[in-house]
């Protein structure tokens, strides 16, 4: 079923009126976030080696930028798209970004638009032809945005990422999957939920920062973990990463989009990391 982009966005609902904190949240609620990230980025590092050649990023769901501006650091040569259907978040991101770089440069290496990805009226190689020469993207990634999305419109994600690829373009999608064996699946989701439940009540020694900036921003603490908790049981749409059976897997999607391989680089429970290959 496709949603409108209205319902797609009351998701997110810590991507709009909780963007401030939205960087504590990703840490707090998701188990190891910033090793899965340093996982996205060093299989970046690695897949390009040559530093000073430029190259083109779209990265879907940007939000406050934590991907994006890890690859300015290593990337002197980037041009970044950046779309995000959430204005707040997109708010963060522009300011974490003149605190460090100059207008121009942001303006010669990055565009962060505020659109719906899955919009037809969103073309992301329109939006790339402003700020390169280059007519198609290297890399295409996004984390933690699709898995919320149904068949349909996973479906329309991966073509539509599919399309702006370069042929020797490599999409990069980290996220939360399912598992095949329905044991399994259940152990790891009740894993993941009991992991945010437990750190929005009592977080581990080095989440206490952002378990205190949360809480100076929401108040009502309990109100906001129930709000967690309905979200991960109501919202998530899991399909398992792989599957030898004929039922529905992400390598099928991935494949049924037009990417000819694809390996799944890192796996912590429901969290994974898969990458395609356009040829
Ligand atoms: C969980 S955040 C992830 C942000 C960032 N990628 C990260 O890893 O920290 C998901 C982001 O995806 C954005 N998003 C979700 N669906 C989208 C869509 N269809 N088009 C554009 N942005 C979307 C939300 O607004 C939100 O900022």
């Amino acid at each position: 079923m496709r949603l409108t982009p209205e319902e797609r966005k009351q998701k997110f609902f810590y991507a709009t009126e909780d963007a401030e904190i939205y960087d504590y949240t990703v840490e707090i609620t998701q188990p190891y976030f910033y090793l899965m990230h340093e996982t996205m980025m060093k299989l970046i590092d690695f897949w390009f080696q040559d530093k000073n050649t430029e190259i083109t990023i779209l990265d879907i769901g940007s939000g406050t930028g934590i991907e994006a501006l890890k690859l300015l650091n290593i990337f002197p040569k980037i041009k970044i798209i950046a779309v995000d259907f959430s204005e707040p978040m997109n708010t963060i991101f522009r300011k974490k970004m003149t605190l460090k770089y100059s207008k121009s440069y942001i303006n010669n290496t990055i565009s962060i638009i505020c659109e719906d990805f899955l919009c037809d009226s969103f073309h992301p190689l329109e939006a790339l032809s402003k700020i390169s020469n280059k007519s198609e993207f290297d890399i295409a990634m996004t984390a933690f945005v699709f898995q919320h999305f149904g068949k349909e419109e996973k479906l329309k994600a991966y073509r539509k990422v599919f399309k702006s690829l370069d042929k020797n373009g490599l999409f990069i999608n980290c996220d939360i999957f399912g598992y095949n064996n329905r044991s399994i699946h259940s152990y790891s989701d009740n894993y993941c939920l009991n992991y945010l439940i437990d750190q929005l009540t009592v977080p581990n020694i080095n989440l206490r920062e952002c378990f205190k900036k949360i809480k100076e921003r929401v108040g009502d603490m309990d109100k906001y973990r129930k709000q967690w908790e309905n979200h991960w049981k109501e919202d998530n749409i899991l399909y398992p990463l792989n599957c030898n059976k004929p039922c529905l897997s992400e390598q099928k999607l991935l494949k049924k989009a037009g990417f000819t391989d694809s390996e799944i680089i890192y796996r912590y429970w429901l969290a994974g990391i898969i990458c395609a290959l356009k040829s």
